[in-house]
């Protein structure tokens, strides 16, 4: 996958959700895709890094994104139907979804597990993208070839001590992946999950503080598979989980 060459209007007219969008791959994915020509949504918890993004890419003269400050721990169903809406009104339909934004909780014993961190990361990294992806599937029906992309990690395909909370639920957004890439397969979405691989992000130098980030890849260098999965070259992809390294 490493190999894959992106055409260079391969997102052309598309219009992609990025969630996490502000920081580490999910920015990076977000460039990524804009460069590519899509119209890039940004979503994320801290206005001022997306921010940061938008004028990037406006500066690089990539297509006009939109921003959509969304605190993912609180936002309600009725949140993402809105968000729905106003996509359709203002896009006519959404060409690809990119969950990307989680909480690494708390690594440890599970005997030390706190529920209050439990319910931060199943609430990031599982109930709202349930609630996204169930918001946006109508108005993802509506693109000629759509991708469903949910961000997994080693530890949700396999598990691993003191990886708790955060191993469930990457565990389960697999699940989520795999039935509903079962449930749409006749359809013109597609649903795969990808996992990174270490990556020089926050979240990896909180998981092993000890590392030297510079012996890991930087978000840019993983993007070809994230580029592949949102474009039409994987059109008939579907119900896979593939690595980015
Ligand atoms: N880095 C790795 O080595 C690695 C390995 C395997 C899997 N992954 C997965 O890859 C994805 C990206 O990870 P990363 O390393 O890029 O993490 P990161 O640097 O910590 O970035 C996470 C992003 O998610 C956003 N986010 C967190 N909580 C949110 C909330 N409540 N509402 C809205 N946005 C929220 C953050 O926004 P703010 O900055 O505004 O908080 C940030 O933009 C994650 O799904 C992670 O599990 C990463």
């Amino acid at each position: 996958m490493l190999e894959y060459q992106a055409a260079k209007d391969l997102l052309k007219n598309k219009t992609i959700l990025v969630t996490g969008a502000g920081d580490g791959i999910g920015k990076a994915a977000a460039i990524a895709y804009a460069k590519h020509g899509a119209t890039v949504i940004l979503l994320g918890k801290t206005v001022k890094k997306l921010e940061a993004v938008y004028d990037l890419i406006e500066q690089a003269g990539y297509p006009t994104p939109a921003i959509v400050p969304l605190d993912l721990k609180g936002a309600t169903e009725q949140n993402y139907k809105d968000m729905a809406e106003t996509i359709e009104e203002q896009f006519g339909k959404l060409d690809g979804l990119l969950h990307n934004a989680s909480l690494l909780g708390v690594l440890g014993p599970f005997e030390h597990i706190t529920m209050s961190t439990v319910n931060d990361v199943l609430q990031v990294n599982l109930i709202a993208e349930i609630m996204l992806t169930k918001a946006m599937l109508p108005i993802m029906r509506k693109s000629e070839s759509a991708s469903l992309l949910f961000t997994s990690s080693s530890v949700g395909r396999q598990g691993r001590a003191y990886w708790g909370e955060y191993a469930i639920s990457k565990f389960a957004t697999e699940g989520m992946m795999q039935s509903l890439a079962h449930e749409y397969e006749d359809t013109v979405i597609r649903v795969n999950s990808i996992n990174p691989g270490a990556t020089r992000t926050g979240m990896r130098a909180n998981a092993y503080p000890a590392e030297n980030p510079q012996t890991l890849k930087a978000p840019e260098d993983i993007m070809a598979t994230y580029l592949y999965l949102m474009g039409d070259d994987s059109k008939d992809v579907n119900g896979q989980q593939l690595n980015a390294q």
